[in-house]
């Protein structure tokens, strides 16, 4: 794993003054570091029965479509709004550098699903507090969340619900 972080890239500055990005652009380039995360994102919920792994736009799509493909899972993607085309469920929320709101199809998650929520990082946990709320309300059996980074120091884990199982392949 020390492979793949050494291939982020801080970005000072961005998108506002005083944010430090953590950019993976440079790492999702790396075709070693794409199988390393790949492979050990799909290790991770093997043997969880999860049958929908649901995406975040738009940098969740990335790892979400390999961790889905490896695990045997269908993917759905969690959008912008105004982009999904079918009934949706929405939420607003607060995130590192503004606000933004996420729709779901309504139809998208059903009681029988195990679903894992996956995005590529947890900052302030704005963004996945109100996807996971989203999948919640639509009763699946259970629901698990998954990113590649966290930064720690923004305390995210502490807006994500305490009973929630959270896993991360690299913290800042
Ligand atoms: C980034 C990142 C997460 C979110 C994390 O997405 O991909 O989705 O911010 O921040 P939070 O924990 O403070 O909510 P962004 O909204 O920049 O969109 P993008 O993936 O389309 O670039
Ligand atoms: N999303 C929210 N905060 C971020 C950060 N510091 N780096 C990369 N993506 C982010």
């Amino acid at each position: 794993m020390e492979y793949v972080r050494q291939k982020i890239r801080d970005v000072y500055e961005f998108p506002k003054p005083g944010i430090i990005f953590r950019d993976l652009t440079t790492m999702f380039k790396d075709a070693r570091a794409m199988h390393i995360v790949g492979w050990d994102l799909a290790q991770l919920y093997r043997d969880k029965g999860v049958t929908k792994v649901v995406g975040i736009e738009s940098r969740g799509f990335i790892g979400g479509a390999i961790m889905a493909y490896e695990i045997g899972a269908g993917f759905v993607p969690a959008r912008k709004p105004g982009k999904l085309p079918a009934d949706t469920v929405r939420a607003d929320f607060a995130k590192e550098y503004g606000t933004d709101t996420i729709e779901i199809h309504r139809d998208a998650i059903t009681p029988d699903d195990v679903v894992v929520i996956h995005d590529d990082l947890l900052a302030t946990g704005g963004t996945m507090a109100a996807c996971y709320e989203l999948v919640k309300s639509m009763n699946p059996k259970k629901v698990y969340i998954n990113f590649i980074v966290e930064l720690s120091d923004l305390h995210g884990r502490d807006n994500l619900p305490k009973d929630a199982e959270v896993t991360s392949l690299i913290v800042y």
